[in-house]
């Protein structure tokens, strides 16, 4: 059987005890953060992932707990816990993907870009890491406010001399599934049949969803789609607000993350056609990076696709976030080169 048709196919016992045994390559992930909020979920669901051969979970904190309870899962791949600076480098060696949920979370009455101090520096040290111990990693990064930590990253790689456009994602796909979410609550049609591309950034009016593309067609009033785009933009505050002090959103990221990895992973192993959106380096606007569908393959990134035809409606959201999505970027620009 080809990889596509493994990857592809509903899973069953019978398909799974075959992996040991088929030719699936060998893939390392390592969740930086993996005893988060976000870290621990998504640590149990790459577990879960038949693509894993080896999951590598660091934290500065609680790591031997959370690597102890995954690892007992009989699923394929092995869990190694690396628990303090020191074994940092370990835990990345000949990682293909590294996820990184590493940071601080919001709180109420705080923006994404109110966590900058603090996760700058931290996104600044791992990316550090990753650059002297696995430079060929596709880099899935979900630390907060992602506008920013994407430069930072990039910025990093580009001191080590290390940078490749291609190997480095902000995760935006927390977006894509609200709007999907939201969308098909609207259009009354089946959420698992939804797709709607979200464009921009990962902040406020940054995140544009694109409803005029989303399938299957549903007759929308305008009213309809103001509402949902608000609330699209405003998905990590609802959660933030409802959560009132206890952090952000968890679940849905570690199930996003999870989604998004697992796309990374299809492109590595040869799986045609797989597309998500992201945040990456860009020429789709003006602006350095910018979130968009991307196709991603051996390399990573294999073609950052174009925004398609917009309503009125998005073009001028289009325009109006392109200034504070601007400023996150050179923000962090300036953070990362100074
Ligand atoms: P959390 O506080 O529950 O977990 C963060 C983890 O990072 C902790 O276990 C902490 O020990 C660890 N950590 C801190 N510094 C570290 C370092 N230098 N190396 C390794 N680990 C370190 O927070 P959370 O709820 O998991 O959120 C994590 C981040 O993800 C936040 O910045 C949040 O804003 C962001 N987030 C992003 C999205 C998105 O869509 N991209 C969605 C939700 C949350
Ligand atoms: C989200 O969209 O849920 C995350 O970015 C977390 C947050 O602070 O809103």
């Amino acid at each position: 059987r080809s990889i596509k048709s493994l990857t592809t196919s509903p899973s069953s016992h019978i398909l799974r005890r075959g992996y040991a045994s088929e030719a699936v390559p060998e893939r390392k992930v390592t969740v930086l953060g993996a005893a988060g909020g976000i870290g621990q979920p998504l640590s149990l669901l790459m577990k879960l992932n038949p693509l894993v051969s080896n999951l590598a979970l660091y934290d500065i904190a609680n790591t031997p707990g959370v690597a102890a309870d995954v690892s007992h899962i009989n699923t394929r791949s092995e869990v190694v816990g690396y628990a303090s600076d020191a074994e940092l480098g370990k835990a990345l060696e000949g990682a293909d993907v590294v996820i990184i949920p590493a940071g601080v979370p919001r709180k109420p009455g705080m923006t994404r870009d109110d966590l900058f101090n603090i996760n700058a520096g931290i996104v600044k040290g791992l990316c550090e890491a990753i650059a002297k111990h696995c430079p060929n990693a596709l880099v899935n990064m979900i630390s907060n406010p992602v506008n920013s930590t994407v430069p930072i990253a990039a910025e990093v790689f580009k001191k080590a001399g290390t940078y490749d456009p291609k190997r480095l994602f902000g995760v935006t796909t927390l977006d894509v599934v609200r709007a999907k979410t939201f969308y098909a609550g609207k259009a009354m049609v089946p959420v698992a049949e939804v797709n709607v591309p979200v464009v921009g950034g990962h902040a406020g009016i940054t995140i544009l969803p694109l409803f005029s593309q989303a399938t299957p067609k549903a007759n929308l009033s305008d009213e309809v789609i103001t509402a949902l785009t608000k609330r699209t933009q405003d998905g990590g505050t609802e959660v933030v607000e409802a959560k009132a002090g206890k952090g952000s959103a968890t679940l849905s990221m570690a199930y996003a993350g999870a989604i998004f990895a697992d796309a990374c992973l299809k492109g590595l192993n040869g799986v045609p056609d797989v597309i998500e959106c992201s945040f990456v380096q860009s020429t789709v606007t003006e602006l350095p990076f910018f979130a968009s569908r991307v196709r991603l393959g051996k390399n990573g990134v294999e073609e950052v696709l174009g925004l398609g035809p917009l309503s009125d409606f998005e073009k001028e959201g289009l325009e109006k976030l392109k200034p504070e999505l601007k400023s996150s970027i050179e923000k962090g620009i300036k953070f990362a080169i100074q």
